[in-house]
């Protein structure tokens, strides 16, 4: 191990997204972890408006509290699409006063939570520049973070999830009294509104009549083109479960019941549950429920990251109906908030550990991918170039030569 080249990684947080504040601790937490004896990190921090930056001063949690672009050694930069480049250009548009300079990655370790960033956006440009990359590929990042998307792909592969409706704010604009009455058709109240990307609590509200119905779907299709209705849980218990892995090697962390609602609830819901809901404690691990619903929801994380092509690592957010015992899977975060260091240390993983797993794992499946050949040659240019553009396009004779290589 220690005979090995050190290596360097990326650890990019920020984001142009409303858990923009919660990347750049989860961000912190992940360099914190690295070994700098083995590895040398980069820190990459991408601004509110979405502009990216490296420098020393981005290491430092508390440079953050004020206008860090502005601090000295903070360089603008951004990560190249190219493969020439493998890594990030520092200083791309550097004039007179400035140099460029490549800083090659051997891996990326995204830690941006929510939209461009959990979503599949950041790990297109990882495809596109042909860097490994921790955690869910483009597919899996993206189900993922689309509510509406998730249930259809899990429902289907028989993980139980609350009942839903979903539509368009197109239809909504449309037709409102429509959907309403197809709604109330489905679903009995309290219910859920979500706007179907979101993350955070934000757009989300708890229903229990037609006005209330009416304002959280304003309030949702305000934030979001498509918008989810859930068949509310009562008296739900949550229960979130990390998950770590890929195909069949994904393991299940212990599990953990949060009972303090902070930042996940919406204001409405925090005044309604008053007192009562804000206990003391944040979470109980192991949560205390049997052994064998223990692993029947370990069973079930297992079988919806699976389920969504999932890889690297996650937590899945279940909702138990204390009455009846069900289960329903809530939500998959692709990049958990702290990475779920806090599970995997129940586990006797270190956050040390769990950072190199995942780029171990993250350089395992580049190796993969570069069994795949893109390089396909045809003579079609030449062909093309030889009779002229025109003749091309709907030229019955010409189609064939696509699909025979040159050889
Ligand atoms: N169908 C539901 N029944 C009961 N409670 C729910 C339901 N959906 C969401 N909640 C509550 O609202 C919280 C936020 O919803 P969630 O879907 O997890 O959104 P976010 O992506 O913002 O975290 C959940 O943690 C849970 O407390
Ligand atoms: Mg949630």
């Amino acid at each position: 191990m220690s005979a090995r080249r050190k290596t360097t990684v990326a650890v990019i947080f920020g984001g142009r997204s409303v858990e923009h504040d919660v990347s750049i601790v989860t961000g912190h937490q992940v360099m914190r972890a690295f070994d700098p004896e083995r590895t040398d990190v980069v820190p990459v921090y991408i601004d509110r408006q979405g502009r990216w930056y490296t420098g020393e001063p981005l290491r430092e949690l508390k440079n953050f509290q004020n206008e860090i672009i502005s601090l000295k050694g903070v360089h603008s930069a951004i990560l190249s699409p190219s493969t020439e480049h493998h890594g990030l250009i520092v200083n791309p548009t550097a004039g007179r006063f400035e140099k460029s300079e490549i800083i090659r990655l051997d891996a990326v370790f995204p830690t941006v939570h929510g939209t461009h960033g959990e979503d599949g956006t950041l790990q297109g440009l990882f495809e596109l520049a042909d860097i490994a990359y921790v955690g869910c590929r483009v597919l899996a990042s993206a189900l993922a973070n689309d509510k509406v998307m998730t249930k259809i792909t899990l429902s289907q592969q028989g993980v139980p999830i609350v009942d839903a409706v979903s539509f368009t704010r197109a239809e909504w604009l449309d037709a409102p009294d429509k959907v309403i009455s197809h709604i109330l058709h489905q679903l009995k109240y309290p219910m859920f509104v979500k706007p179907a990307t979101l993350g955070s609590s934000i757009g989300i509200s708890k229903v229990s009549d037609e006005v209330l119905l009416r304002t959280g779907i304003e309030m949702a299709a305000n934030l979001d083109r498509r918008i989810l209705v859930e068949q509310g849980v009562e008296k739900a218990i949550e229960i979130n479960c990390s998950v770590m892995g890929h195909d069949d090697q994904i393991r299940a962390s212990v599990l953990e019941q949060p009972v303090s609602w902070d930042q996940f609830l919406t204001y409405e819901d925090k005044y309604m549950r008053g007192s009562e809901g804000m206990k003391s404690a944040e979470r109980l691990i192991p949560a205390p429920l049997s052994p064998e619903m223990t692993e029947e929801i370990r069973n079930l994380a297992v079988r919806a990251f699976r389920g969504i092509e999932g890889s690297g690592i996650a937590r899945l957010d279940f909702l138990i109906q204390p009455d009846t015992s069900k289960i329903y899977l809530n939500e998959i975060n692709t990049m958990p908030g702290s990475l779920a260091f806090y599970l995997w240390q129940e586990e006797g993983m270190s956050p040390r550990d769990v950072v190199y797993a995942l780029v171990d794992a993250a350089r395992d499946a580049q190796a993969e991918k570069r069994r795949n050949s893109y390089d396909y040659r045809t003579s079609l240019v030449e062909l093309t170039a030889a009779r002229g553009l025109k003749g091309a396009k709907g030229s019955k004779g010409g189609a064939k030569t696509i699909t025979k290589p040159s050889g």
